[in-house]
């Protein structure tokens, strides 16, 4: 073994490690990516060194400049990583010690790196929940849009993937919206538990060393310290409380998604996606393939392996850190990666969504979606609601007979049912009569798709 290819950590070693375990057990070729982290930590770690008088000041700004240093090495691709040094905080720590001389080892004082990639994960878990706010922000506020502008289009809405009754596609697209606004509040619910500093708990027990944790938690911006040492750094709830946030956003994508592919069928033919989000099929040439809602379902059942995973590789680890803990970064990676490119795409794909008016107007004039309207009408006659399912169930059925819709078949026609009937029913049995009707706070009428729109918008 050369000088410097001697790990850190070897000395009460005899052997070098294994050249394969070596390669096992490193993390460094996906811990990397915490870089930014990892510095930022160390920074905050040697100033309250410093402040509490373990290190100097000298010495503190020399740790400073070499991490900064490193920082700048590996922003412009000049870092040399080392499987050797296993991850990235030895990695980087051993670099410093390379570039400041003696001065480097100091930085390591009263600190483990348990509790160094504890701090590590949340500050790249914070970071990372900023541009997944903000793109889950402008997939409601795009669902806003196409809501505002299609308050008043008509659809058939489903029960059973059946006709049952027309409303407004403005009103559907709130539907989502809401599902969405709670999927934001469980993110900022979440992200108050991932704002918790570790460092200082080092390798289990806490440290000998005169620390001030609450110096270091404000200098890295944390809400709050972890209160024991042995839970700061066995503690992986706050991912595993990210990746089901981030199970149950997927999950709601995925449904929208298995809409939007219905709807773009040929049979349905509701909306069109836009060239630029589908793609075309090597042997048949009239194909237009609904390629990213597709994959969006997809890539729902990798994030949910992800949170099985999590909760899996926590279920059975005595306290406190162990090394099972470093299978915590990929999949949290792959939540994080696949959430966020699933929320970009979707808010581009939506801006550009054509709605089918007439399509959808035509199919929910198919499969008497205003009977329920005629039901209702009766109980203002009067009519019990049960008799009045009854008489509209025979109108349906002889309405089939005869090839018509409700609104087709005459006054007599519908008067062998009831006589109840009056030649005011055609205009509960049209389309916008019936959305028109369900006008209250949650209903589907055009005058509240606008009036939540607003209120929505206040929000936002
Ligand atoms: N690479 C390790 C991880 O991701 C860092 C912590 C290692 N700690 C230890 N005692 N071996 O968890």
């Amino acid at each position: 073994m050369t000088a410097s290819d001697k790990k850190l950590s070897s000395a009460r070693l005899t052997q070098p490690t294994n050249k394969f375990v070596e390669e096992f057990t490193a993390s460094v070729t996906f811990d990397k990516r915490m870089y930014r982290q990892d510095i930022q930590g160390s920074i905050a770690h040697a100033t309250m060194l410093c402040k509490v008088d373990v290190l100097t000041a000298s010495e503190r700004d020399q740790i400073i400049n070499g991490l900064q240093q490193i920082e700048n090495e590996i922003d412009n691709d000049q870092f040399e990583w080392s499987i050797a040094q296993e991850d990235v905080h030895m990695n980087i720590e051993s670099r410093l010690i390379k570039l400041i001389g003696e001065v480097g080892k100091k930085l390591h004082t009263g600190r483990s790196r348990n509790d160094q990639v504890a701090t590590d994960v949340r500050l790249y878990l914070r970071d990372m929940i900023v541009p997944i706010r903000s793109e889950l922000q402008r997939l409601r506020s795009t669902l806003l849009d196409v809501a505002e502008r299609e308050f008043a289009t008509i659809m058939p809405g489903f029960t059973h993937l059946q006709t049952a009754q027309p409303v407004t596609f403005g009103h559907h697209m709130l539907a989502w919206f809401e599902m969405l606004s709670r999927d934001l509040e469980r993110l900022d619910d979440c992200t108050k538990r991932v704002n918790s500093l570790p460092l200082g708990a080092a390798a289990l027990a806490g440290t000998t060393f005169p620390i001030d944790r609450e110096y270091t938690a404000e200098l890295l911006g944390f809400e709050r310290i972890c209160r024991n040492s042995l839970d700061a750094v066995s503690d992986r709830d706050f991912a595993i409380e990210f990746n089901s946030f981030a199970s149950l956003l997927m999950m709601h994508l995925s449904r929208f998604s298995e809409e939007l592919i219905i709807w773009s069928s040929a049979q349905f033919d509701f909306v069109d996606l836009g060239d630029a989000f589908c793609t075309g099929s090597s042997i048949m040439p009239q194909k237009k393939n609904p390629d990213v809602p597709e994959l969006v379902r997809g890539k729902t059942s990798r994030v949910y392996g992800n949170l099985f995973n999590l909760l899996t590789l926590m279920k059975n680890q005595p306290l406190a850190y162990n090394k099972d803990n470093q299978e915590d970064k990929e999949p949290l990676f792959d939540t994080i990666d696949t959430l966020l490119g699933s929320l970009r795409v979707y808010a581009d794909m939506l801006s550009v969504i054509t709605v089918k008016k007439d399509n959808m107007r035509l199919a929910a004039l198919k499969g008497y979606a205003t009977a329920t309207d005629l039901a209702d009408y009766l109980v203002r006659k009067g009519v019990a609601f049960r008799d009045a399912h009854e008489v509209v169930g025979l109108s349906v059925a002889f309405a089939i007979k005869q090839q018509k819709d409700l609104s087709a078949l005459t006054l007599q026609e519908l008067q062998q049912f009831s006589d109840q009937i009056g030649d005011d029913v055609f205009s509960v049995l049209t389309l916008e009569g019936s959305v028109a009707a369900r006008n209250h706070l949650g209903g589907t009428a055009p005058e509240q798709v606008k009036k939540a729109i607003q209120i929505a918008r206040s929000e936002l």
